[in-house]
């Protein structure tokens, strides 16, 4: 297993939509696995692979933190069935540290996905897990949280980045 370089905003790959996932060999689960050791150490709930630098529709959550195992989960080319209601909550991204701001999502997400194995399953989320779903969902559709948010609040975080990349703080 590997820590991977986590990708930041201004990065193209975090704007590709994603190539579908094709071949269920060990490489993908290498990939899978990596992934879920950089997302605990940087203390995230999800991860997507476009922020590993890799332009593919997968993406890992555990929102217990490594609680409950149940609760551990790759999505291989996640397709949003149903969403339900709505909720607005603060929302952060490993690929804008620092930057948090609310985001209107919806309260329930049925997100259809392969396994490791190919094999189709459903993951039905509620708050915290279908906010990250739809979250990690639009990583892997080129679309990045910043994009969910008023064309005002996305200006003022994008000056802020400006900024910091000026300062050399976002590299
Ligand atoms: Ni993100």
């Amino acid at each position: 297993m590997a820590l991977l370089d986590i990708v930041k905003y201004g990065d193209p790959v975090l704007e590709t939509p994603g190539e579908p996932v094709t071949e269920f060999d060990a490489k993908l689960k290498r990939l899978v696995s990596d992934m879920f050791e950089t997302m605990y150490a940087a203390r995230g709930v999800g991860l997507a692979a476009p922020q590993v630098g890799v332009s593919k529709r997968l993406f890992v959550m555990d929102c217990s933190g490594g609680g409950d195992p149940e609760a551990r989960v790759a999505l291989v080319n996640p397709v949003v069935l149903r969403v339900e209601g709505d909720q607005t909550g603060d929302e952060g991204c490993l690929s804008f540290p620092g930057v948090f701001f609310a985001v209107k999502r919806s309260l329930r997400a049925v997100v259809r996905a392969q396994d490791l194995n190919g094999e189709e399953f459903e993951f039905d989320g509620l708050e915290l897990e279908a906010r990250c779903m739809l979250h990690e969902t639009d990583h892997c559709d080129g679309v990045v949280f910043i994009d969910r948010t008023t064309p005002l609040k996305r200006e003022l975080v994008r000056r802020k980045i400006k900024r910091l990349q000026k300062q050399g703080r976002w590299v």
